[in-house]
């Protein structure tokens, strides 16, 4: 290929979406990319030396002369399947457009890439543009400063149609139209969710998560109550049937009017196939042929009827021994409750603890998002 054929290639890979955006420690002053090859172009696309060196994610040669050419600067490219392909990662998901995350998921993010630091840590944002070249490489650029010393947190557009590709759930995406649907955000996510976990295995977490310790399990559903899935936390393996059973029963019993049908009364009742579910007597887990399904204590250890609880001061701070991480129920939150750092109360503390950089950004009144001027919410 001549080196103009190259140029072109990449800048159509560059619009085709399915980039990831890598940061670098934050010591380096340069910015440092991860490109993502689209899951449409295919290995045979390529010339033999275009494709990366993902082993030691360093650019080949031929890459460093294209992105001089293409004046975008020390990126380097991997498939998403490449960073996923442990089958571990940790994956959280953003449905609407919105670019300017809150602070709670910023700090689920950054705890999820501390307990988790040996494996990769990807927030599918639908928001995320397909990279046109130098001024969005250059806008994209340190976006979310609190995250940008974790080698291991990436960022990906959200590219429904992509995901769902492959599932029994792309016939479903392509007749539904989302403006007809009161719980799209949602109902979207939930899809989003099954499919990604499906084709890539590790973890999915909802953006309201603070990860504490590493979760033992690998293929497990969390128990909101007893007899009662969530579908806010779970990890299954690579191409699990449990996952396959779940969209099959998403379209099947497909309706969106339903708040949590395609949810946590889906992940219940294709459990409930599976086993009879037994009550929890104490703090134990239950296992359901290979599943774990987790006590409640792991994820909730206060109910949502008790969500303001994290947000007041406690006479002695919880150590929540018997949990891996804490859901604090965002949706619960339509006030707005925020964490006001050193006001002493839970939500001031597990910050302080688990994600620290967003809590000294807070505490220094420091804008979050410094290079981010629009926001399309
Ligand atoms: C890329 O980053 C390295 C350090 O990580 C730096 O030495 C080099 O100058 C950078 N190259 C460009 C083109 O910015
Ligand atoms: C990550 O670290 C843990 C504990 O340090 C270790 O048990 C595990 O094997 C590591 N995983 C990978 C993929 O390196
Ligand atoms: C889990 O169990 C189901 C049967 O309930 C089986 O079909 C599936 O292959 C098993 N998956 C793994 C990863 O062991």
């Amino acid at each position: 290929m001549s080196k103009g054929l190259k140029l072109f290639v990449l800048l159509l890979l560059i619009a085709t979406g399915g980039f990831l955006y890598r940061y670098p420690w934050s010591q380096h002053s340069t910015f440092y990319m991860t490109v993502l090859f689209s899951q449409k172009i295919k290995n045979s696309d390529f010339d033999q030396d275009t494709i990366i060196n993902v082993q030691n994610k360093q650019p080949t040669e031929t890459l460093k002369n294209l992105t001089e050419r293409a004046e975008v600067k020390n990126y380097t490219a991997v498939r998403l399947s490449d960073i996923l392909s442990q089958g571990n990662g940790i994956m959280f998901i953003e449905t609407t457009d919105r670019m300017k995350p809150s602070p709670l998921v910023l700090c689920a993010v950054e705890s999820a890439a501390r307990v988790y630091s040996n494996r990769s840590v990807v927030y599918f944002m639908k928001g995320l543009p397909d990279m046109h070249g130098v001024n969005e490489e250059s806008e994209a650029k340190k976006i979310f400063p609190t995250l940008s010393s974790f080698d291991n947190v990436y960022f990906s557009p959200l590219r429904m149609e992509d995901i769902f590709t492959g599932t029994p759930l792309l016939p479903w995406y392509k007749k539904v139209d989302p403006k007809r649907e009161p719980y799209w955000t949602h109902v979207s996510a939930d899809g989003c969710r099954l499919a990604l976990i499906w084709k890539y295995g590790g973890i999915y977490m909802d953006t309201d998560i603070i990860s504490m310790r590493p979760i033992p399990d690998v293929n497990f559903l969390a128990a909101q109550s007893s007899k009662f899935s969530s579908n806010g936390v779970f990890g299954l393996s690579t191409h699990h049937s449990f996952s396959w059973r779940c969209m099959e029963d998403f379209v099947q019993n497909y309706n969106g009017a339903v708040w949590g049908n395609q949810g946590p009364q889906l992940f219940t009742r294709v459990l409930e196939q599976r086993c009879e579910i037994p009550n929890f007597v104490s703090t134990e887990d239950i296992k359901c042929g290979n599943i774990s399904f987790l006590n409640p204590q792991r994820f909730y250890p206060i109910p949502y009827p008790a969500w303001k609880r994290y947000y007041e001061v406690w006479d002695k701070v919880p150590t929540f021994d018997n949990s891996h991480a804490l859901h604090l129920w965002n949706f619960m939150n339509k006030e707005q409750k925020m964490v006001v750092p050193g006001s002493n109360t839970l939500v001031d503390h597990l910050y302080k603890q688990y994600c620290p950089n967003i809590y000294n950004a807070l505490k220094n009144n420091e804008n979050i998002y410094p290079n981010l001027t629009k926001d399309t919410t």
